[in-house]
């Protein structure tokens, strides 16, 4: 695995929250925390970042998260450029390589990128310069870690702590980063219980998520649940697997006003988006008032400032 720390300690890269500890996690999150402003109040803007140049580059379309990271560097201050790149995957290592080098020449100081296969940010965070950063913006199935950060932040502004709370996530597991991102963060926030809620085929190998409770119907897995994590189907990430489609899914696995009553009745709801209205989740659900997705939404600002700030506002990149 890459280091993602400098040799005195400090957060470097951030690829994965797999080897963040709890210490690591929290102040990332009280960082968060200063960024976040009620709708309707200005934006946060600071200047830490000036004189820092960023780089999104995406070879996945994404419009959300990408204005998410763009206006986190902004705030701050950072100038940004935005590369949005097809490549095919024979080409992809050596390619992303020689824009990474052509970028390093203009000085940028920090990577940030999504990727639909594994192991792109890592091959990029090993051929940087030392005073480069590289931040995942999603990494195939395997990886979202600001995701993973503010799913965290917007599950402690509702309930205060993570301990003793019953997380359900539910849909495709199998395929998801943000599955993935979300039970590094909560597992090191002492969460008390995570439920992983799927059919079979969209269930992870028994090898994976550790420490989980896994549930096949539905029902069973909201009974008494905090917080529900409803995720899309990523039918991008697979060819075959048999899984009920549109409706039938949404008769067997989506998130109705009735099914959410098993939860508790101040459980929250969340969705990384995009949504599918009518198949995972309905929309009576989706825009009801137990659900926080504009928050999670409004929290990834936040997140995102907090991580770049901590990787980039160093006194040799400011030239101090
Ligand atoms: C997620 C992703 O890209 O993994 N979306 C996001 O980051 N906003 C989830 C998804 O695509 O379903």
């Amino acid at each position: 695995m890459t280091e993602q720390r400098r040799p005195d300690g400090s957060l470097r890269h951030l690829l994965t929250l797999a080897d963040l500890d709890r210490d690591e996690i929290e102040s990332l999150l009280e960082r968060a925390q200063h960024h976040v402003r009620r709708r309707g109040e200005p934006a946060p803007r600071s200047s830490v970042l000036t004189g820092v140049t960023i780089a999104n580059l995406f070879t996945e379309p994404s419009t959300r998260t990408r204005v998410s990271f763009e206006l986190a560097a902004r705030r701050l201050g950072a100038d940004v450029v935005n590369l949005e790149m097809q490549l095919s995957s024979r080409v992809k290592g050596e390619s992303m390589l020689d824009t990474v080098f052509t970028l390093e020449s203009l000085h940028v100081d920090v990577f940030v990128i999504r990727d639909a296969e594994a192991g792109v940010p890592a091959l990029v965070a090993d051929h940087v310069g030392p005073a480069v950063s590289v931040l995942s913006a999603g990494e195939a199935h395997l990886s979202h870690p600001t995701q993973g950060l503010l799913d965290a932040l917007t599950i402690l502004q509702r309930k205060g702590r993570c301990e003793s709370l019953v997380v359900a996530i539910v849909g495709d597991i199998r395929h998801s980063r943000v599955a993935r991102s979300a039970w590094h963060a909560l597992r090191t926030l002492g969460v008390g219980e995570l439920r992983l809620v799927a059919p079979p085929a969209l269930m992870p190998a028994a090898s994976e998520f550790d420490g989980c409770v896994r549930h096949e119907s539905i029902e069973d897995g909201l009974r008494g649940a905090d917080v529900v994590m409803m995720l899309r189907i990523q039918r991008e990430r697979f060819a075959d697997a048999d899984i009920p489609a549109g409706d039938a899914y949404f008769q067997r696995y989506g998130l109705t006003s009735q099914r959410l009553a098993l939860a508790r009745p101040d459980a929250i709801v969340m969705h990384p988006q995009p949504m599918n209205r009518g198949v995972e989740i309905d929309s009576a659900v989706a825009d009801g008032p137990q659900s926080v997705i504009r928050d999670q939404v409004a929290n990834g600002v936040a997140v995102r400032m907090a991580v770049l700030e901590t990787l980039a506002s160093r006194p040799a990149l400011r030239g101090a």
